[in-house]
């Protein structure tokens, strides 16, 4: 059975990589699906995210990483999924996530929308939070794989806690810093 975990993983955290470990284990193949969404500005650009998702899973030898635009349906409808895979982390998360699942059941009924409850240690867990945390110069290494602790903190041009120093990672490649220091928050983000 093939599922599809659709989203923005901007960047990815260790709460999608828990998500996409035990996806790994339920389904005979996962494909982490990065959506190229032209109405946000990310902090990384879309083969940045795949190749940090790549990077934090060399270990899941049914795992695949790919991009998509338009309706996630139609990408999992092409790539012959049998499930939509989300990870739900707290009530407010339920709303959303059910409404989603909804719409996509009456766009192809045959495909079903399986949610996995977040571990609890990273119920609190967003992109967004740690894209915040970073701005301002906090620790992040612990919310995200190391090597992408290390992007982040290059593209806000801070300097890294000293836990994140001894990392040996590379880093991705430069970019403008003056126009992420004003990047906006999403919304909503998992
Ligand atoms: O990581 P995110 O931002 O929570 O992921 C949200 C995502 C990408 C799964 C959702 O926005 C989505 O599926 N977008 C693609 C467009 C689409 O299919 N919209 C209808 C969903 S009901």
């Amino acid at each position: 059975m093939l599922a599809i975990y659709p989203g923005s993983f901007d960047p990815i955290t260790l709460g999608h990589l828990d998500i996409i470990e035990r996806g790994c284990k339920l389904f005979d193949q996962v494909i982490v699906a990065v959506l190229r969404n032209p109405n946000k500005t990310p902090l990384f650009t879309v083969p940045e995210r795949i190749e940090q998702i790549r990077r934090s899973t060399p270990h899941l030898s049914n795992l695949e990483v790919d991009s998509f635009d338009g309706l996630t349906i139609n990408y999992a409808k092409m790539r012959h999924a049998s499930a939509l895979l989300r990870g739900l982390r707290v009530l407010s998360d339920f709303e959303m996530e059910l409404q989603m699942a909804h719409t996509n059941k009456t766009l192809s009924a045959q495909i079903e929308t399986v949610f996995l409850a977040t571990s609890n240690e990273y119920s609190f867990l967003s992109s967004s939070l740690v894209k915040e945390i970073a701005r301002f110069g906090g620790a992040i290494d612990h919310l995200v794989p190391k090597h992408v602790a290390v992007d982040i903190y290059q593209c806000f041009a801070k300097i890294p806690p000293a836990s994140a120093q001894t990392t040996n990672l590379t880093p991705a490649p430069d970019r403008p810093k003056t126009e992420l220091l004003t990047e906006s928050l999403p919304d909503r983000e998992t």
